[in-house]
């Protein structure tokens, strides 16, 4: 589906790896390019036409972020550079300042990186306790692992909406409820999830969320911390400099501004964001919804193709999703990959930033193959048939 906005697409790739990064249409790269050939200047500061108008295309993203997660208001909206940096805003500029020894962090062993690490790095300094979830026999994060574990001192829940490796869907709107009832705040990592699925911050009762712009087919380096305005109002900046500042002086004295602008210091990635706008407008254009179901399709093929081609074993055959996590027979994933590549498709193999996962599926190292909606079935015959002629992966690495 609307392959042909991507002109990388036709370089001949067959790319299966969209959980790490995704493709820009035309129109996403437009938009950088013309910031950069039109209008270069800095946000916030200029009294000229260009940075008028790079002021204003900047601002503009943020609307249409708000609107695409239904947050109340723009002041909810900050820019960051990714996922990993909007959670470590939450972890080290709130939790740092939030959480006592005692208290109860709930997160599971399918976290990414970003949503463990800062996790197990602030409870080590802090002393409160990482609760993990249990995985159920398909390692899956139920609703029900998660009320098992909440207890009174539970604080805080953590966790990915789609994680990036078994790729199930959380049920975030009963978590959300769950946290509601219980005082509990709710934290949302929506890297894998923001691009492929609708999210209601409000509906879901999420007091943060985090997302990159690069997986949702904006540019690299971009990002978005979604928080309740009065949570994001106690947020101690992790960076202090220009423009996130009123006034200071050599006494020592100092103030900020207010949200968003205090949790954005320095000249942030203003082509990026533009870009980003580009990337939202282009999924509106073609809605997330029909995305959503012919990506479902389009898995639903991979899978039914892949279980039926021999010594293949699939860790998460009964996710409905965009990712098929698996590995050939007696093959090391990573040689898998670059059998494939020899052949122009592109996947991933290796943990996945998911370390964790290999306490409870056994294996270190697994193949994953991740979909988008400019997929096709040509694209999923090809790896399959790849992945037929198996006996060929060794011929290609000796
Ligand atoms: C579930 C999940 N969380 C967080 C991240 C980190 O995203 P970024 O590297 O863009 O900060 C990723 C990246 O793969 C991810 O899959």
């Amino acid at each position: 589906m609307n392959t042909e906005d991507f002109d990388i697409l036709k370089t001949g790739i067959d790319y299966l790896d969209n959980a790490a990064t995704t493709m820009k249409p035309k129109s996403v790269i437009k938009a950088v390019t013309d910031y950069y050939k039109e209008y270069t200047s800095n946000i916030h500061r200029g009294d000229y036409n260009n940075s008028i108008r790079a002021d204003k295309e900047y601002e503009t993203t943020r609307e249409k972020i708000r609107e695409f997660i239904n947050a109340q208001s723009k002041e909810e909206i900050i820019y960051t550079n990714g996922t990993t940096n909007g959670l470590n805003i939450v972890v080290f500029g709130f939790m740092q300042h939030y959480l006592k020894p005692g208290d109860e962090v709930i997160i599971d062993q399918a976290e990414h990186a970003s949503n463990s690490l800062p996790w197990i790095v602030l409870s080590k300094k802090i002393g409160f306790k990482l609760v993990f979830a249990p995985l159920d026999k398909d390692y899956k994060l139920t609703v029900e692992s998660i009320k098992n574990c909440i207890t009174p001192n539970t604080k805080v829940i953590s966790i990915a909406h789609i994680t990036n490796t078994i790729g199930d869907t959380r049920d975030i709107n009963n978590i959300g409820k769950l946290c509601k009832e219980n005082n509990i705040l709710f934290v949302v990592d929506a890297a894998q999830s923001i691009a492929h699925t609708k999210i209601d911050v409000q509906e879901d009762n999420i007091n943060f969320l985090a997302f990159s712009g690069h997986k949702m087919y904006g540019p690299t380096g971009t990002g978005i911390l979604y928080g309740k305005k009065f949570l994001l109002e106690k947020i101690q900046p992790i960076e202090y400099g220009g423009d996130m500042n009123t006034e200071f002086s050599s006494t020592g004295d100092y103030s900020l501004k207010e949200l968003p602008t205090r949790l954005e210091a320095g000249t942030r990635n203003i082509a990026g964001v533009i870009g980003l706008g580009a990337a939202i407008d282009y999924i509106n254009s073609i809605g997330l919804e029909k995305i959503h179901n012919y990506e479902i399709s389009l898995h639903q093929y991979l899978l039914e193709q892949m279980k039926q081609i021999p010594n293949i074993k699939i860790y998460n055959p009964s996710t409905q999703g965009t990712i098929v996590l698996f590995n050939v027979d007696k093959y090391f994933s990573q040689d898998v990959a670059i059998y494939l590549n020899q052949l122009n498709i592109c996947i991933r193999a290796g943990n996945h930033c998911a370390k964790m996962l290999h306490e409870v599926i056994q294996d270190n190292s697994t193949c994953r193959i991740s979909l988008s909606f400019y997929n096709t079935k040509e694209d999923i015959d090809k790896v399959v048939e790849a992945l037929r002629n198996q006996d060929k992966i060794l011929d290609t690495l000796v």
